[in-house]
């Protein structure tokens, strides 16, 4: 039994094994959180994916019966946290579904028009004893639905998706797991999943500046109970698009001349004094590289031409940046082609199109780099470096 404050208890479940969040890969798991409020009446906030629900009712059983639970609050319709509302509220007869306006809508598209549901706008907070559920919206954090739930006798902000990590663990407090493996776990969950709703994680930020908060519980992975600031800072930096003097150097490779220039770009940079970090596609996922590209000031794309376009997992890539739109960053390109060319066109359009500020190069090499034109992409690396030196936001 797991307590989060007097009568608050988590009941959700760990899955260890998942290694794909739709294409984000989580080496490390995640968790579905779920919190039953224990009071003169009982409520269950969100629910879990559906294969996970007896783990979730273990946990219920062990606390009340769930026959006995007044009120099911889904503060997201992902099927993540609504995948077992239809069943939990077979055995939750008299329990009243609670949901955003949006959030009734999804919620009845998933799992049936006859849902029964009772809106924010109907109810904005209930109380359920001693304690009060209140109901605040923050839509695109992570869909139009999204809501969070703020018990204000507990200082406590369940969050769902917001402030979330990918983070399988059998502990379920932020004091009791390595520090940089959370850190870096809530990082690569706002670069890969919400990095590109910064506007409305902005305006969330902004609703809940007045909210005193004692402890977030997000709906993935660990509770923030010891510095909840913490978690509040990095996300008030990240949607600022803060970066510091860093260039990532992302490529991938057939006869290993655009690797040449990798290397050239990164003796370029790195002779500037400048943290530069080198991706080869074929080794590295795109949610790593992504990861490394929220913080930086500059991403470098290299692609072979292949079939007059791009390599594919370069390709690959750039849909993945294009999609999540890392904030204030410069962008270039560098290659190696046959004999037509066409990645550097392709390459150099969805760099623009993903928002980034293309810095003109002209590294597009046929078949293999020689010694002048290395020398070139040192030059270009030197250029970058010094580009970004200057320009750091934080
Ligand atoms: Fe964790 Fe948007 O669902």
């Amino acid at each position: 039994m797991i307590s989060l404050k007097e009568g608050i208890y988590w009941v959700g479940a760990i899955d260890w094994n998942i290694r794909s969040f739709h294409g984000y890969v989580t080496n490390r798991g995640t968790t579905y959180n779920a919190y039953l409020i224990v009071d003169k009446e009982i409520a269950l906030v969100d629910t879990v994916k559906e294969s996970f629900f007896p783990q979730m009712l273990r946990r219920i059983k062990k606390l009340v019966d769930p026959a006995d639970v007044d009120f099911l609050v889904s503060n997201h319709a992902e099927p993540d946290h609504s995948g077992s509302i239809r069943t939990f509220l077979e055995l939750a007869e008299n329990a009243e579904l609670i949901t955003s306006e949006p959030g009734a809508q999804e919620l009845r598209s998933y799992y049936g028009e006859d849902l029964k549901c009772t809106t924010i706008k109907e109810k904005p907070s209930i109380s359920v004893g001693k304690k009060t559920l209140q109901f605040i919206p923050v839509p695109m954090v992570h869909w139009p639905d999204s809501m969070v739930t703020y018990i204000p006798e507990d200082k406590l902000l369940l969050s769902n998706d917001a402030f979330g990590q990918h983070l399988a663990s059998s502990k379920r407090f932020d004091d009791e797991v390595d520090q940089s493996v959370l850190f870096q776990e809530a990082k690569t969950y706002y670069a890969n999943i919400v990095m590109h709703l910064w506007r409305p994680i902005a305006k969330a930020l902004e609703a809940l500046k007045d909210v005193k908060v004692d402890m977030i519980a997000p709906s993935h992975g660990i509770i923030w109970r010891s510095k909840p600031e913490k978690i509040i800072d990095a996300y008030t930096r990240w949607v600022d698009g803060a970066s510091y003097p860093k260039v990532v150097i992302v490529y991938d490779t057939m006869w290993r001349s655009t690797e040449k220039i990798a290397n050239a770009l990164f003796e370029g940079i790195a002779s500037e004094g400048i943290e530069v970090k080198l991706h080869r596609l074929a080794n590295v996922s795109n949610s790593e590289v992504i990861t490394d590209v929220l913080d930086a000031k500059a991403v470098l794309v290299g692609s072979p031409t292949l079939n007059n376009g791009l390599f594919p997992t370069v390709a690959s890539f750039l849909t993945y940046m294009k999609g999540l739109r890392p904030q204030k960053k410069y962008g270039g390109f560098f290659g190696s082609y046959g004999w037509g060319g066409g990645a550097k066109r392709e390459a150099e359009a969805m760099i623009k199109a993903a928002g980034l500020e293309l810095v003109e190069s002209n590294l597009d090499f046929k078949f293999k780099p020689d010694e002048s034109e290395l020398k070139k992409a040192i030059e270009y690396g030197k250029k970058i470096a010094k580009k970004v030196a200057t320009s750091v936001s934080s």
